[in-house]
């Protein structure tokens, strides 16, 4: 459906031609002046200028022609030359009811659907998560959602972290404490592995920390998993072998934590993945003379004219020959234009490793790994802070596993619902993590990503202001009201909005019309906040509605029926929305 801006400047295009201007002074726009006007266009005090004339004898024209045109019941200019717009009651109800029957809500699928891969959530194999994934993890769901809701064809791909140093410092470790374990007897071969682990998950949590400190402190600890690392990644058979198993633990373990999250991914693919393209990769960087030795390192040099501030080069191997960060990055590069040829490549991780990602991208353009046409786009977010403004960290200073800060927020919530209402433990137990989930995202989504924001549980879990527990209040409310009405009556009698709606009524249209603007533009940005601002603005449209009038004691059956309709498209609208913004609304609250 064409959106309702587009819709009513069309008419006003039309005029500034028929009066001798340029069609484009006839864009209409929402008033900045809610109090006097619902729209405006200010093409005449443009068009002033370019034509030499007083902007209020062409406004005056404009209005003149204008009359008639049923779109508006108030057409007014008004010195210095603005026109001030009241849509008609009757032109915005056809609209918000022919979205009403738009499987889209008026929404409408890219022309040329494009293939993008998401490279989100970022986990490391063998380490909890903690709350510097929650970002990444809910962003990129939402980016996800939003895109596949446009008609792209997208894959989310978790990009694990599982073939670094850790593995090499967790099997030194294992080493230490279980000498006897059949994977370090000499003469190890494949056929030996045990299909049992030889470690739980929770062994592996404490495993990985340990060994770290210890590397930190014993250089031939160090050393030692350094060539663990390299042995492994060269084929160590047994070193494979003990690998898959921390993968196989760290992995179930991490699906079940992000299904939590209500955060599901196409590809469970790793930077080992990439570990194959690498060795014909750098050879072809070096045959064509993009990669070249420096300080015994294999390195592209990606600094351009223009450059603000010094990019170094892309180390794509060190000097012993073991891949690096950017190593598995290009070479991932590699095996998604190989299996999808993406039209884009976005990337949801921590706005400081914006350097690396330059540094990436430069280098995949410039040795043809993707085709200049592909865009590689970095979203970098900002941090979650804590109340003091820092980082946010338990209260005795660690790092705050996920599990427990969902947890945390789900049982602010749990006190709310409880308060004050007659609920079953159990049933306040299980609304409780359906709403913390809605106000941990919608309290991250509601600020715009690059940004760093304070986690606040208390504001978070709040039932009212800009929170996720009052947007799911709000769809509650109307589920409600929904129940009510059937129960007591078959059907509506129409399928139409009213057409002599009262103020609030006409506001609560005003704001449904607005959806498949507010998603196009939420998803040309890649702005989840842009949506959030928007279901708020509806919640309070809809709220205030509802205050001012008896839906269910109106005894006018066709004008109860344009309510019903009304707030049936509210309610299609909140949850397609919340759909995407990746959480869900209860039953009750
Ligand atoms: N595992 C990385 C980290 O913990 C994040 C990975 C982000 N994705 C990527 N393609 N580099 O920092």
């Amino acid at each position: 459906m064409k959106k309702l801006l587009d819709l009513l400047s069309e008419g006003f295009e039309k005029a500034f031609v028929e009066c001798g201007y340029e069609e484009k002074y006839g864009k209409v726009t929402i008033s900045n002046r809610p109090d006097l006007c619902e729209f405006q266009c200010n093409g005449a005090m443009a068009a002033a200028k370019a034509y030499k004339k007083a902007p209020f004898v062409i406004a005056g024209e404009v209005v003149e022609k204008m009359q008639g045109n049923d779109a508006f019941e108030e057409i007014t200019a008004v010195n210095p030359g603005f026109i001030n717009l009241k849509v008609s009651k009757s032109f915005i109800a056809s609209f918000v009811k022919d979205m009403s029957l738009d499987e889209l809500l008026g929404c409408e699928l890219n022309e040329n659907p494009k293939t993008i891969v998401v490279d989100y959530g970022g986990p490391n194999v063998a380490k909890p998560l903690h709350v510097g994934h929650l970002r990444p993890a809910i962003i990129g769901e939402t980016l996800k959602r939003l895109y596949r809701f446009k008609g792209d064809n997208v894959i989310g791909d978790v990009h694990l972290g599982d073939w670094g140093m850790p593995i090499g410092l967790i099997i030194e470790e294992l080493r230490t404490r279980k000498p006897e374990l059949v994977y370090f007897a000499e003469g190890f071969t494949e056929d030996m592995t045990e299909t049992e682990a030889p470690f739980t998950i929770a062994e592996l949590e404490e495993i990985y920390p340990t060994a770290s400190a210890k590397s930190k402190e014993d250089e031939e600890f160090r050393n030692r998993a350094e060539q663990n690392t390299f042995e492994l990644q060269n084929g160590n058979v047994a070193y494979r072998a003990l690998w898959k198993h921390i993968l196989n633990v760290s992995v179930t373990d991490l699906k079940e934590n992000y299904k939590k999250l209500n955060v599901e991914f196409d590809l469970w693919k790793g930077e080992s993945d990439a570990y194959e393209f690498v060795d014909e990769m750098v050879e072809k960087m070096i045959a064509d003379g993009f990669a070249y030795e420096s300080q015994g390192a294999m390195v592209v040099d990606v600094s351009e004219e223009g450059d603000t501030k010094e990019i170094p080069p892309c180390i794509v191997k060190k000097s012993n020959g073991a891949s690096l960060y950017s190593t598995t990055d290009l070479a991932t590069l590699v095996q998604r234009e190989r299996d999808y040829h993406p039209d884009e490549v976005v990337y949801v991780v921590d706005k400081r490793q914006d350097m690396h990602f330059t540094q990436v991208f430069r280098t995949a353009k410039k040795t043809g790994i993707v085709p200049e046409s592909t865009k590689l786009t970095y979203r970098g977010f900002g941090t979650m802070n804590g109340k003091d403004g820092k980082p946010f960290k338990t209260r005795d200073g660690g790092v705050m596993r996920l599990e427990n800060l969902i947890g945390n927020i789900c049982d602010a919530v749990y006190e709310k619902i409880k308060e004050g209402r007659e609920v079953s433990d159990d049933e306040a137990r299980k609304t409780s993590q359906i709403v913390g989930l809605a106000a941990l995202k919608y309290g991250d989504l509601s600020n715009q990503a690059s940004k760093d924001y304070i986690f606040d549980i208390d504001r978070f879990a709040s039932f009212e202001g800009n929170t996720g527990p009052y947007i799911l209040y709000t769809i509650v409310r109307i589920k409600s009201i929904l129940n009510k009405f059937y129960d007591s009556k078959m059907d509506v009698a129409t399928q139409d909005m009213n057409k002599d709606a009262g103020e609030a009524e006409k506001a609560l249209m005003l704001e449904v019309a607005k959806f498949n603007a507010v998603i196009d533009n939420a998803y040309e940005e890649s702005a989840p906040h842009k949506l959030c601002a928007y279901i708020y603005d509806l919640s309070n449209a809809f709220n205030k509605f509802y205050h001012e009038t008896s839906i269910m004691g109106e005894e006018d059956e066709i004008k109860q029926s344009g309510y019903i309709n009304l707030i049936n498209t509210v309610k299609s609208i909140l949850e397609t929305s919340i759909y995407i913004l990746g959480f869900d609304a209860p039953e009750k609250m």
